[in-house]
């Protein structure tokens, strides 16, 4: 049996550099980088040494090299042809949120990883935050009235000069940074039932919105939240949480990623908010750390371990909500989850 998993990485930008490379070098056990490739050749330089690893000059090359798993970390919009090309060459993916942009294009690409029995799974590190695992477990007991989104972080307008905030390539808020969130309403509260939105550039110059707002149902119960998000503020990153009202207690995910817990008990006398140690962990910055137990939880289930990796198809549901959202916004009405086409802007 394999002792240790390897991995190629396509795509060294940002979260390579933030969040990625820590997480290889220093975190992770029984995994390692094997290969890199990145148009950009400065960046197969540095990371060949930092990774001590095999830069390839071409993709072409990249993909005829042995590994267990392609990690994609390219631009959003460019995610499905990235994987349709690794699975051409019978690749097993991991890839960075968001998958893929559009519905079908996730409908598409995990019917060829069933037919080829090739692995694809994404990452939505925030799934498997302390706090948000905590929640899952103590939500179900409760009588919840509402739900309340908020995500104040701030990206300057250098930001949206490359490929941020262009339809095609990115979305908005809602896309880039608000999908973390959203993804965690629907592994919190199941599918939703119908949403409407309203989006705007409050200070930001992009294609897309800088600032989202939106009502969402969910099918169970008709539980309802409000989304307020935007990279509009400054001077930095404040929050991002969800608070869950319930009949006798308030919950509230917060910290920059959801990464805390407290839980304020309507009822008691104490009326002091009862800030959770156990499950709250501190993070450096709005990444957070839960990408290392993504990839732990990977490599440990190919090890023939009990770990239950996130696959791709199990975030259509996420997709499938923003680009409700944004149809919603563009075509002034109510968006439903059971509707035959959910296409939007997001990938055009
Ligand atoms: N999980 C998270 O918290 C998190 C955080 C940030 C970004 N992301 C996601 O990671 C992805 C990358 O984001 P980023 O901020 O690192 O972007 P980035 O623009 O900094 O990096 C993208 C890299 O991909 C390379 N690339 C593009 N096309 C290529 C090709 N055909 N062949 C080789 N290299 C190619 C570019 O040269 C660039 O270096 C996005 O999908 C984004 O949504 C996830």
């Amino acid at each position: 049996m394999k002792k240790k998993i390897s991995f190629s990485i396509l795509g060294l930008g940002r979260v390579i550099d933030k969040r990625v490379f820590h997480m290889f070098k220093y975190e992770i056990k029984n995994g390692y980088v094997k290969t890199i490739f990145d148009k950009n050749k400065k960046k197969i330089k540095k990371y060949e040494k930092l990774f001590r690893c095999k830069g390839e000059n071409s993709f072409e090359n990249f993909l005829k090299t042995k590994s267990d798993f392609i990690y994609i970390a390219t631009e959003s919009g460019n995610h499905f042809k990235h994987i349709l090309k690794c699975f051409d060459n019978n690749k097993n993916v991991i890839v960075e949120k968001p998958p893929v942009l559009k519905v079908k294009e996730l409908k598409l690409l995990n019917d060829i990883a069933k037919k080829k029995r090739l692995k694809f799974y994404t990452v939505f590190q925030n799934r498997l935050n302390k706090s948000v695992q905590y929640a899952k477990k103590i939500i179900k007991k409760e009588k919840i009235i509402f739900v309340d989104l908020s995500l104040i972080w701030s990206r300057s307008q250098d930001y949206y000069m490359d490929w941020h905030g262009k339809w095609k390539l990115d979305g908005g808020v809602l896309a880039q940074q608000g999908i973390h969130y959203v993804d965690l309403l629907v592994y919190l509260f199941g599918n939703p039932k119908k949403c409407v939105s309203s989006i705007e550039n409050r200070v930001n110059k992009l294609q897309a919105e800088d600032t989202h707002t939106s009502l969402i149902i969910f099918k169970k119960n008709n539980l309802s939240c409000s989304v307020n998000m935007s990279t509009a503020f400054r001077p930095k990153d404040f929050e991002a949480s969800i608070k869950i009202y319930c009949k006798k207690k308030v919950i509230s995910l917060a910290g920059l990623c959801c990464n805390t817990i407290s839980i304020n008990n309507l009822s008691k006398k104490n009326k002091k908010n009862n800030f959770i140690k156990k499950f709250s962990e501190k993070v450096p910055s709005g990444y957070g750390i839960s990408h290392k137990k993504v990839f732990q939880e990977i490599i440990d289930y190919e090890l023939k371990k009990n770990t239950n990796p996130l696959k791709a198809y199990e975030t259509l549901s996420t997709i499938k909500l923003i680009n409700m959202m944004y149809k919603s916004f563009f075509e002034d009405r109510w968006t439903y989850f059971d509707e035959k086409k959910i296409v939007s802007k997001l990938g055009k």
